[in-house]
Parts: structure tokens; C-alpha cells; sequence
């Protein structure tokens, strides 16, 4: 079972080493971000860790960032299984979601600041891309409330700190939150919203899946972490919200009022142009007597963005594959942890089971997500060991024979800077490249695996150095 509360979570990950604590005082207008950049861009995924600043300039919260999607591993602490369960995790969320329950009292409140005790100030929000972004940003899960069915939406929407009391969201047109905000704002009511900080992480990795509208992320969250999620009533609002958070910012939405938003440091790794986009006014925060601040990193892949949208995006796409179009001859799905799902890579294994099996295989998988390229592979490859996966196109897949191309492919997002936009659209193509075996394979060039194993004996003898052995060499040694 995943963890109560983000504290506990905390405290986990930092006894497998996956958070480090800096004691030092941090100003929180570059110094915070940047140091928060260097394990994304200079640790290999298998050691990075998350920061926990102590003691953030101008506030009294502490800050942390980067645990959550510091790696696999971090991820899968997070939600209190293995690596290897975490799609299957995923799908039994996604097929038996767990409705939260409502709380009366709640840790998230506390202290309730309204009235002149809101200042946004107060908090150690961080200036994430120092020189280039106007400001400080909040960046984490938000959730929403629709004014007709009362259904709620989580999902991350990074919002500019305008001043004390006032915040600019980026709530795209396409994201549900956008649309239950609207259901208010249409009637000219002031829409209500909450910005989640540090609640159990089942909350926040379930907020950035690309589920279907209508589905509420919350119930995906009770699914992940095994019970149901405890809600709270906002104390202005009626949103209700995870009761063992760290922190709640509340606010509304005011009817007609937007401001200036970016350009920010996305995570594709460029600067967002600006964009006009709604103001909301903060009502009140409420937070545990010694909260702790939480703020997802972005920017320059891989960042903790790109890694959590990543996983959370291919174990959706393995649901979809395996349980709703019935495709179970797929063992596995992974996306590459740069660019969150979206335009990036994803690789497949499977045991084809006629031909042309994989190639349909790709190209439906290339119409139900929003990868750019997709790469089929046996199930005997580790989709996750590079090494593995090119040895497999090298050694499996002829071009001519084997590549599908798709054209003419609509995209959603505008950061891709492969290609330009055209009187506002920007189209774009896909590549399926199927690499398994369609001949009969040669044999393979390794000793049998019981004389594999017995030499290790000796390599122990001889006092060289340990190793554990990677799934690539489990693989190809079942076979040898
Ligand atoms: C750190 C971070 C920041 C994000 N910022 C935004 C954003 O500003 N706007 C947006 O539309 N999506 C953003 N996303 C992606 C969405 O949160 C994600 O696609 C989510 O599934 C959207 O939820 P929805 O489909 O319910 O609207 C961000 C994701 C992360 C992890």
C-alpha cells in the first residue's frame, strides 16, 4: 500500500537515499531551482535524488522538490511497490477505482490564514527558471470543481505568482480543468479551484495521467494507493481536497479577469512564449503546523515532469492495449522519461502471435497516445535497457520491411519544435518501427547458463569486483 501522507513519503524515500537534505539558507529566486536541476542534469537516473531545502530565504516553510520523479525507483517508492508492479499498479487503479471518503477535521487545516493573513509570499515558492521565467511558480496538482455535476478534476496546471492575493493559471482550452472552470464562468460566477501541496503521493501521480473526461483523477489516486483518499471541504470554497496534505491554496477564478502568464521553462526544455490566461484571487491557505512546501521540478528533460507524466503514460497506454482492446499478448509498455508521453518514444514488447501481429500492434498505439515514434520488440528484450532494445532493431528490424510511417497527424501541444505552426495548427508525423523476429533466429553466441552461473563462482574467488545481473543478461541466458 502506497503512503498516508507526502511527510511519510518523505521520510521513505530519504532512508533509500532518494531525497538529501540542504541545511543551508537558499534564495529561492535562482539559487533553489538550480541547485534542484543538477541531479535531473548530471546524475544517470539509477542515483538521483531528490532536495529537501531546510531553509528557504523569506519563509518559514521548508521546500522540497524532485523526490516524487527523482527516478523509476523514487516513483515506485512512492506508491509502495516494485518497479516492476508499477503498470500493473496503474491498470488496477484504472479498472477498480476506489472513490474517496469525506473528513470532518483534517490535517491540511491546521492553520486556516484568510483574510489579510493570505500572502503568497510567505511561501517558498520558487523562481524555477531564473533570468528567463517572470517569477516565482507554483507547481503542483489543482483541483477543480464543475458548477452543473460537482465532479472534480486534478491535474497540474503551473500558475505565476502575481502579487500576495493573486496567481495566473495556465489553463489550456483542451485540459478538463479549463472546462469545469469554464462551467462557472459561463454563468458568471466566479469559478472555484485549489492548489494541492504535498498531499499522499497516490494523488499527484494520478494527476498527471491522461485519463478520459469524466474520470476523476481522485478515485484513480484511492485505486493507487489502496484505500480511499480522505476529503476535506475547502474552508471558501466547496472543492473538496486531500485531507492529509501538507498545504491547501484556495481561490477562485474571477469572471473575465486574465493577465500575462510565461514564458516559462517548459518541460521540452524551451522557453513558453507568453499567453494571456485567467487570473485567479486567493482566498485563503490552510496547512499543517509545520508544513512543508512541495513544488514539482520541470524544465530541461528529464526533469521529475517528464519522468512522473512518462510512467503514468505508459501504464495507461498498456490498460488500454491489454484490458480495452483485448491485446494481451503485450507484456509491457514503456515511453522514454524526456517529454512526458507526449511526441516522445515508446517501446513495446510483446510475443506476436500472426504475422504482421506487431506492426498492428505499433500502429494502434500510435493512434491512442501521443508518442512520435513507437518501437515493437520480443518479449524476450528489457524495454528499459537501451543497450538492449538497439541490439534488438540492429539485429531484428529491416527498414524497408519493417518501418510504418504516419503523416498528417494533428498535435495538441505546441512546444515540439520539430515542426512549425501554420495558421495556427500544427500538424506533424509518426514512425512505427517493428523489431521483432519474423525469421528463424540464429543461435545465440553466450555459454550455456548454468556455466554462466558456476563462473561466477570463480569471479567471487578471485575477489573482482560484485555486480548484480541485469535483466538484459537474465534474458538472453534463459535462452542461451
Ligand atoms: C510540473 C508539471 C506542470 C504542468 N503544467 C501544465 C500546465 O501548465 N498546463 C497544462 O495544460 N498541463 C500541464 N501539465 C500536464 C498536465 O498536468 C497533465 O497533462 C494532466 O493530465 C492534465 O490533466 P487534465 O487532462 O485532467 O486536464 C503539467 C504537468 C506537470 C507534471
Amino acid at each position: 500500500m502506497s503512503h498516508r501522507s507526502f511527510r511519510d513519503f518523505l521520510s521513505v524515500a530519504e532512508q533509500h537515499g532518494l531525497l538529501r537534505r540542504v541545511r543551508q539558507t537558499v534564495d529561492p529566486t535562482w539559487e533553489l531551482a538550480c541547485l534542484a536541476r543538477w541531479p535531473y542534469q548530471a546524475l544517470p537516473n539509477e542515483s538521483r535524488f531528490g532536495l529537501l531545502f531546510e531553509d528557504v530565504e523569506g519563509s518559514e516553510f521548508p521546500m522540497a522538490t524532485g523526490v516524487l520523479g527523482a527516478s523509476r525507483e523514487s516513483y515506485a517508492v512512492a506508491l509502495g511497490v516494485s518497479q516492476e508492479e508499477i503498470n500493473e499498479t496503474w491498470a488496477n487503479a484504472l479498472i477498480n477505482p476506489i472513490p474517496p471518503v469525506a473528513v470532518k477535521t483534517a490535517p491540511c487545516q491546521e492553520v486556516v490564514r484568510t483574510g489579510d493573513e493570505v500572502k503568497l509570499s510567505d511561501l517558498p515558492v520558487p523562481t524555477w527558471t531564473p533570468g528567463k521565467d517572470p517569477g516565482p511558480y507554483i507547481t503542483t496538482s489543482v483541483m477543480t470543481r464543475d458548477a452543473n455535476t460537482g465532479n472534480q478534476n486534478t491535474g497540474v496546471y503551473r500558475t505565476r505568482v502575481r502579487d500576495d492575493r493573486h496567481v495566473v493559471i495556465n489553463l489550456n482550452p483542451r485540459r478538463h480543468g479549463h472546462n469545469q472552470t469554464n462551467s462557472w464562468l459561463e454563468r458568471g460566477e466566479p469559478a472555484p479551484i485549489a492548489w494541492i501541496v504535498a498531499a499522499e503521493p497516490a494523488v499527484h501521480l494520478a494527476s498527471v495521467g491522461a485519463v478520459f473526461p469524466g474520470v476523476q483523477e481522485i478515485e484513480i489516486a484511492g485505486g493507487l494507493k489502496g484505500e480511499p483518499i480522505e476529503l476535506v471541504k475547502c474552508v471558501t470554497s466547496d472543492i473538496m481536497v486531500p485531507a492529509n496534505a501538507e498545504m491547501i491554496i484556495e481561490g477562485e477564478i474571477l469572471p473575465g479577469e486574465m493577465d500575462e502568464e510565461g514564458p516559462f521553462g517548459e518541460n521540452f526544455g524551451y522557453m513558453s512564449k507568453p499567453g494571456i490566461k485567467p487570473v485567479a484571487r486567493i482566498t485563503a491557505i490552510t496547512h499543517r503546523k509545520d508544513a512543508i512546501y512541495y513544488g514539482f521540478s520541470s524544465q530541461m528533460p528529464p526533469s521529475e515532469s517528464t519522468v512522473i507524466q512518462s510512467i503514468a503514460n505508459a501504464a495507461l497506454t498498456q490498460k488500454i492495449l491489454r484490458h480495452d482492446l483485448g491485446e494481451t499478448s503485450v507484456h509491457d509498455v514503456h515511453f522514454d522519461l524526456t517529454f512526458g508521453g507526449q511526441a516522445a518514444h515508446g517501446i513495446i514488447s510483446m510475443t506476436p502471435l500472426h504475422p504482421g501481429h506487431a506492426k498492428k500492434v505499433g500502429r494502434t498505439t500510435a493512434e491512442v497516445s501521443s508518442l512520435k515514434r513507437i518501437t515493437v520488440v520480443d518479449a524476450d528484450v528489457d524495454i528499459r535497457d537501451p543497450t538492449h532494445v538497439d541490439w534488438a532493431i540492429n539485429a531484428r528490424y529491416s527498414p524497408v520491411r519493417d518501418t510504418i510511417l504516419i503523416d498528417d497527424v494533428f498535435v495538441r501541444m505546441a512546444m515540439d519544435p520539430s515542426t512549425p505552426i501554420v495558421d495556427g495548427v500544427k500538424m506533424n508525423s509518426k514512425i512505427v518501427i517493428d523489431a521483432t523476429q519474423k525469421l528463424e533466429e540464429p543461435v545465440f553466441s553466450l555459454p550455456s547458463k548454468d556455466m554462466m552461473m558456476k563462473a561466477l563462482e570463480t569471479w567471487k574467488e578471485a575477489g573482482l569486483p560484485e555486480f548484480e545481473i541485469p535483466k538484459r543478461a537474465h534474458l538472453r541466458l534463459d535462452r542461451s
